[in-house]
């Protein structure tokens, strides 16, 4: 039984972030899509509206569940018995930062291999800071997040303006 887990901020998920858990999910049995529950973060969405918007996004992928964690991954990835942390690359830099990451989880705990997966290309220049900023000035960021969530992503930017 091989369960993967793809941690991060998803803050919120945009459609690069789906196409690294549409593709990881086919690799695996159970693919957990991990949302970190961070207090020390201002994020735009609290951690059970970026769990919904996530299960929006995904709920055609029957092997993913979505949850959150606190604390250290390694643990987490421990106490759900999964086996690989999932990683998304986008360019040089991606790699760089992700290498280091991935050094480290395995020094906590060396049954925590992670797998890199390469963003496809169309979904290189996304992030979640960017739909953020395009949508607060008021620009289209119809291109870069599922359209299940793009009205709640436009209404959360417009309270919060
Ligand atoms: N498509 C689109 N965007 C992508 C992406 C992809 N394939 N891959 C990364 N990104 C973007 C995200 O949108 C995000 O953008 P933003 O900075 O504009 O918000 C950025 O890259 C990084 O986000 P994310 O992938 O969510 O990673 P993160 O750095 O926020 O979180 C954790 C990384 C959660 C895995 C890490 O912080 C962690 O494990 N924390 C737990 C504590 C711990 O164990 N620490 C020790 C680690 S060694």
């Amino acid at each position: 039984m091989s369960i993967w887990v793809y941690p991060g901020s998803f803050d919120p998920i945009t459609l690069g972030h789906e196409n690294i858990i549409e593709r990881g999910a086919r690799l695996c049995d159970t693919l957990y899509v991990a949302v970190l529950d961070n207090p020390n973060k201002s994020p735009l969405f609290s951690t059970d509206e970026k769990i919904e918007l996530i299960k929006k996004c995904t709920s055609h992928i029957p092997n993913v569940v979505v949850e959150c964690f606190n604390g250290l991954l390694v643990d987490y990835v421990k106490d759900i018995n999964a086996n690989v942390i999932l990683r998304g690359i986008r360019n040089v830099g991606d790699y760089e930062y992700e290498q280091n990451m991935s050094v480290l989880n395995k020094k906590l705990n060396e049954n925590a291999d992670t797998v890199f997966i390469c963003a496809d290309p169309e979904f290189r220049c996304i992030s979640s800071s960017s739909v953020k900023e395009i949508a607060m000035l008021g620009g289209d960021f119809s291109g870069l997040v599922n359209e299940n969530i793009f009205n709640e992503i436009n209404n959360q930017i417009t309270r919060r303006k």
